[in-house]
């Protein structure tokens, strides 16, 4: 199986959105990741469905959408309307989060739960098979160019161990501080989708940048 690699929106330059959007869609990047932060669940807010939408309109990659707020079973629909194809939910931010991720399968967009750096694989166990997507936060939600955390190996060998044996079709996504130096090995730990923001945006050459991460 390939690897997908989804840069981050948040390291890229917001006065010229439209011309980073047009070097992705000409890159070999696979998803565009979109971090929307409220300012409650995490100490930082972006931006929310008038740029998805934009978004929706300029790239011709899946998009997938990182929310990173409280309540966030109140604007599915919402983020499915502004052209989401992947949603993702912090597990540390939903009460009912069977529920919730029936309503994201629903709507038929791919259902995703993310971690927190503190939060054990061990507590997805009973929705495991329910799940399109687990994405392993590799640093604090909050704010790109962040150091990643070492850790984070030991738990995606673990979340890859429970997949194998409950949903082997699993993806288990990595945000935070990924580069060209540990890509490699957080592929070998079992992940398959790679979020970078700072060492994609932040490179000279975006494009390659990404060809280097693959
Ligand atoms: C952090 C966000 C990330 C961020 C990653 O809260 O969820 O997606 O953009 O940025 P880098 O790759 O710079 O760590
Ligand atoms: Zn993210």
């Amino acid at each position: 199986m390939s690897i997908i690699i989804a840069p981050s929106l948040l390291s890229a330059d917001f006065m010229n959105l439209a011309s980073e959007i047009k070097m992705l869609n000409e890159s070999e990047a696979d998803w565009l990741h979109l971090d929307v932060m409220d300012g409650r669940f995490v100490p930082n807010i972006t931006f929310g469905m008038p740029i998805i939408s934009q978004m929706r309109k300029l790239t011709t990659k899946v998009l997938d959408v990182h929310l990173m707020i409280v309540e966030p079973e109140k604007y599915i629909e919402d983020f499915h309307k502004a052209g989401a194809d992947i949603l993702t939910v912090h597990e540390e931010a939903c009460v009912h989060l069977h529920r919730t991720v029936s309503q994201i399968k629903e709507l038929g967009m791919k259902a995703g739960v993310s971690l927190n750096p503190h939060t054990p694989v061990e507590v997805l166990s009973d929705i495991i098979s329910d799940l399109d997507l687990v994405l392993l936060m590799s640093v604090n939600p909050g704010f790109g160019g962040q150091k990643f955390i070492a850790n984070t190996y030991n738990k995606i060998e673990r979340l890859r161990a429970m997949a194998n044996a409950y949903n082997p079709e699993l993806i288990i996504e990595i945000d935070g501080g990924v580069t060209n130096k540990n890509a490699q090995k957080l592929v070998s730990c079992g992940a398959n989708a790679l979020v970078a923001g700072s060492y994609v945006f932040g490179a000279e050459n975006p494009k390659e940048a990404i060809i280097s991460l693959k």
